[in-house]
């Protein structure tokens, strides 16, 4: 099957393609590749002369902080009358709204052109974590402008009139890329002998993207339509979690102290506090996900294999 997909140079991205490059005809949209998704005209001329039947879209501006310093620009630029100007700023400026939504809405209209299933890749950033629990029909209710902008591309994405899926994750890690997530970046600042401050009032469910593209591909396979949470089967506390990176990466957790997010986040962008999305629909599939502990073991069992 033909598949065209935006992102896939990214952290989550490079993992679809090297997991599932043989049992999908991938076409990559990249800037590399000279196709931007803010440029309305070369995304639309790249997805409609496609024959691929659905668009995997997962390129996104996804750093939480620097979203934010993009909100006062982008409301700005959302206010200029002129929308080949908008497009113009939004090019030149790359920012968060530009990129989340935006961009999106430029998929989305390419896709029209032609009747093309899109798979929007989504955040459980879309809700406030004021809930216990989050499943499919829960409402979003963003708090900061990473979140605002890809629940915008959500919207867009369901109001378009296409076939559609929306995918959640959370967390994402994996055994290598160029950028560390937020399990090697703990790793990697632990074996380097640094002090860690974590945090111990929120809740959240890394998802071990491997596991993640697994069930992408389940779904895709399986013609799924809606709204899908696909995220690690085991809810805890960033400080929780790097006690126990500490332990399965064999370094020091003495090195690792508590804090709060208020002081944590201090200055920085507002985060929802408890996470804990469900994987419901995708249980009912017989799509499993693995717990935390289980993902960074495979991680670290991947690493090592990297290493004979
Ligand atoms: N990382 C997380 O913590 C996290 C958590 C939950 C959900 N997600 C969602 O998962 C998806 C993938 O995230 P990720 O962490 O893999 O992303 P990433 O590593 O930050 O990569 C971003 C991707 O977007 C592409 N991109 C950015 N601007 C573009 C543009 N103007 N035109 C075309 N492509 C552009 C980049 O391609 P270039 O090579 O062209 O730069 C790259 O492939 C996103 O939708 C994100 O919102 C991520």
């Amino acid at each position: 099957m033909k598949v065209i997909g935006t992102g896939l140079t990214g952290l989550i991205g490079t993992r679809f393609a090297e997991l599932l490059g043989d049992s999908y005809e991938l076409e990559f949209i990249n800037q590399e590749n000279g196709v931007n998704i803010l440029d309305r005209e070369a995304i639309l001329n790249f997805i409609s002369v496609s024959k691929a039947p659905l668009v995997l879209h997962m390129a996104a501006k996804t750093n939480v902080d620097v979203c934010e310093q993009d909100m006062y620009r982008d409301k700005e630029i959302l206010s200029l009358k002129n929308e080949k100007e908008m497009e113009r700023a939004f090019i030149e400026e790359k920012t968060a709204y530009g990129i989340n939504a935006f961009g999106t809405q430029n998929v989305v209209e390419a896709c029209k052109k032609t009747n093309k299933k899109i798979v929007y890749i989504s955040t459980d950033f879309v809700f406030d974590g004021t809930k216990k629990h989050y499943s499919e029909d829960d409402k979003p209710n963003p708090i900061n402008w990473y979140a605002k902008t890809k629940y915008e591309g959500e919207k867009i994405v369901q109001n378009s009139g296409l076939e559609y899926m929306i995918v959640r994750l959370a967390y994402p890690y994996r055994a290598l890329f160029e950028r560390n997530d937020f399990v090697r970046a703990i790793a990697d600042k632990l074996s380097k002998g640094f002090k860690l401050n974590m945090v111990t009032d929120h809740i959240m469910v890394p998802t071990f993207i491997d596991d993640f593209v697994n069930a992408l591909d389940i779904l895709i396979q399986k013609g799924e339509k809606g709204i899908f949470h696909v995220v690690g089967s085991q809810a805890l506390t960033p400080y929780d979690a790097a006690i126990k990176i500490a332990e399965e990466f064999d370094l020091e957790k003495e090195l690792i102290s508590k804090t709060t997010r208020k002081e944590y986040f201090a200055g920085k962008a507002p985060r929802p506090f408890c996470l804990n999305l469900k994987n419901a629909k995708i249980g009912n599939l017989g799509i499993e996900m693995s717990t935390f502990d289980q993902g960074l073991r495979e991680v670290v069992n991947q690493i090592e294999r990297m290493h004979i």
